[in-house]
Parts: structure tokens; sequence; C-alpha cells
């Protein structure tokens, strides 16, 4: 199996923030904020033109940082997110090229699934823990606990509607060992520069995080 041991530092972070960053100045500040403030795992999806240097941009200049890149959709992506020195992948979704590719590189790879068909698939291919993507859409907390009894083996990190209201009840299931999403640090805020909300959101998602004992 792939998987979950090169993913254990990952879920060690409970709370993966997703980034937007549609300019490459703004990386390294949202990314120190949230490090500052106790969120040292970030995704930086490829949304923007800016985000393959960002990625670049903190890997080279925040150590501490683990940065990963998200939507990440193609075999093409995947090697190109690696060189830019992406600690981690994330898929919103898998096919047969991106699980052969993601298998082949020594990335770590976080397959997004939507069903019980594709986490078989995603099993298949060697990955206990996936993204369960668009996770409030799906069905949420409810829907992973009917999940959790069919896979007891497998790992999940709900991301798409995560926010500080459920984050809670997320991460209380056992089969949840961190969540994603960009409530956080959303696009509006890294556009306004508004470090101070995005730091109060990050200490009270880890307050949070703290509460559970997860931290
Ligand atoms: C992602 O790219 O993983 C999702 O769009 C994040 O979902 P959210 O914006 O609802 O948190």
């Amino acid at each position: 199996m792939i998987d979950s041991l090169s993913f254990e530092s990952l879920c060690e972070a409970s709370i993966i923030p997703v980034l937007v960053v549609r300019e490459v100045e703004l990386a390294v500040p949202v990314a120190q904020v949230l490090l500052d403030s106790g969120l040292p795992t970030i995704e930086v999806t490829l949304r923007t033109e800016a985000a393959i240097p960002s990625i670049k941009k903190i890997s080279d200049t925040l150590p501490e940082v683990i940065v990963g890149a998200g939507t990440v959709r193609t075999p093409e992506q995947l090697t190109l997110v690696k060189d830019s020195g992406a600690a981690f992948a994330v898929s919103p979704g898998t096919s047969e090229k991106l699980y052969d590719s993601a298998v082949d590189s020594s990335l770590p790879f976080l397959p997004g699934v939507a069903t019980p068909s594709e986490i078989l698939k995603a099993r298949e291919a060697g990955f206990t823990i996936c993204k369960i993507f668009p996770s409030e859409k799906l069905g949420g907390v409810e829907m992973l606990k009917t999940l959790a009894e069919i896979f007891p083996e497998m790992k999940f990190c709900p991301t798409g509607g995560v926010s500080e209201a459920n984050l809670v009840s997320y991460l209380s299931l056992t089969s949840v060992p961190v969540v994603a999403g960009s409530w956080i640090a959303p696009e509006s805020l890294i556009v306004a520069k508004d470090w101070t909300e995005i730091e109060n959101r990050s200490r009270r998602a880890v307050e949070l995080v703290g509460s559970l004992g997860k931290e």
C-alpha cells in the first residue's frame, strides 16, 4: 500500500486550508499567517496562473510550511507540481492515468472520491486515504458514518463545505483524521490582504481541534 504512511504528517495537521492565490506576491504572506497561527500544512489549488509560482515561492521561502498542490487533474500537472516543490498533491477526482502516474511518483497523493465505487478503485490503486468531495453536498457527516461501516480500513479528508460550524462533527469521526477547506483563508480575504481575519479564523479552528484532543 502506498497510502497512509506518507500521509501521516498530513493527517496530523487536522486542518488543511485550501487556497486560491491570484497574485504570487500574496502567497508567502498568507502562508506565513497560517503558519504563525498554527496551520503549517496548506493546499494551493491549480485554479490560477499564479498557483505554480506560488507553490514554488512558498516552498523556497518558508521551509516550515508543508505546501501541497490542489485541483491536480492530469499526470502532467502531477509532474509539474512535484518539480515546483509541492510536498503533496490533491485531486478533485481520479482517472486511470492519474492513478498510474501517482503510483509511479513518489509524491504523496490524496485522490478525490465521491462514491463507494470510486473508493474501491482508490483502494485497488493502493490508497487508503481519500479526499471526499464535495463532502457537504454528498451528505456530510452522516454519509461518512455510512462509508466508515463499509470501508473500516479507509480514512477520509472531507472537503467542500467544511466550515467552523461543522469542523468538530467531522473531526470527531474516527475515519476523519483531517479536513480541508477554503473557509479559513477564502480568496476574498486573501485579495483584501485581511491577514487579521485569516489569523482569527485560523486560531479559532486550531482551538476547536485542540478541544477534541486531536491536535
Ligand atoms: C477544493 O478545491 O478542495 C474545494 O473547492 C474546497 O471546498 P470549499 O471551498 O467548500 O472549502
